[in-house]
């Protein structure tokens, strides 16, 4: 990955998503689960309040916002997840309006929204703190961001060898951040931070490696890397073996609720 410019990084974020965007759409751990009900939660948005979803995949988040009433835009560097996207509200009888676009450029007016989200994306922009300042532009004065990516454990071996373990998989993952860091870029982008929470998402091995269509190289070097980590990377992501096949682990996402002070 070093060696390629954020333009090309970010081509590679679409082309992979815009083969594999259905299985976005159809992914349990994304349509649902604790961490969105808390993000909802969170947010608290109520009816008619504008709503920007940023690289909002199969659409899941821009649902929930959706069925709130709030008035949702949504967007995304990939054009087929838009189209899977926009299909999934149609089905639900409910609207948005989806744009292509870039999380670190976004094409919106400076305080536009009360409320932005991203879910389990950041880790794949070349420039995670570009995108918090955009988020910190184009959201009104006391206007909310919730937030939740994949974090890493504080240990230094640890951590780096998480995200390489993250990055195997799937070659558009750029970089997670430890739970200070991710939290640190989003004040210093301008955005106070109110409240944070660790929610576990627990990943059945096979079926994670398939939604990025692993080949058995692939899948035989993350099995290693497992294999091999160190504590550190143990105690965070908990592998569970059964007959010394690894058949599942967790990823440890940060939820965070921060502000765009008035
Ligand atoms: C795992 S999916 C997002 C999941 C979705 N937010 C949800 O909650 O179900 C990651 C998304 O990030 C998008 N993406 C990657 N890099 C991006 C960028 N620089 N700007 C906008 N979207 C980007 C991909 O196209 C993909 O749709």
């Amino acid at each position: 990955m070093t060696g390629l410019s954020e333009e090309e990084r970010k081509a590679l974020s679409r082309a992979r998503f815009g083969s594999r965007a259905e299985s976005y759409r159809t992914s349990a751990l994304h349509a649902s689960g604790p961490d969105l009900e808390l993000l909802l939660e969170w947010l608290d948005p109520r009816p008619a309040e504008h709503a920007l979803d940023v690289a909002c995949g199969g659409g899941h988040v821009a649902l929930a916002l959706a069925r709130t009433g709030a008035d949702v835009d949504a967007c995304d560097l990939t054009p087929e997840m838009l189209d899977v996207a926009a299909a999934l509200l149609v089905e639900h009888d409910c609207t948005a309006t989806f744009t292509v676009a870039d999380a670190e450029a976004l094409p919106y007016a400076d305080g536009t929204f009360d409320i932005v989200t991203c879910r389990i994306a950041a880790h794949h922009f070349p420039d995670a703190f570009a995108f918090f300042e955009e988020v910190a532009r184009v959201l009104k004065p006391g206007g909310r961001f919730g937030f939740q990516d994949q974090t890493l454990p504080p240990e230094g071996t640890s951590a780096v060898l998480t995200d390489v373990f993250e990055r195997t998989r799937d070659v558009s993952h750029n970089q997670a951040y430890s739970i200070d860091g991710w939290a640190t870029l989003i004040e210093r982008a301008g955005l106070a931070v109110e409240r944070t929470e660790i929610v576990d998402k627990q990943h059945d091995f096979v079926e994670w490696t398939k939604r990025q269509d692993c080949d058995e190289a692939t899948v035989a070097e993350l099995r290693q890397l497992m294999a091999e980590a160190p504590s550190g990377m143990r105690r965070w992501l908990e592998p569970v073996y059964d007959d010394h096949q690894l058949v599942s682990f967790r990823n440890r996402h940060l939820i965070v609720l921060a502000r765009k002070l008035a």
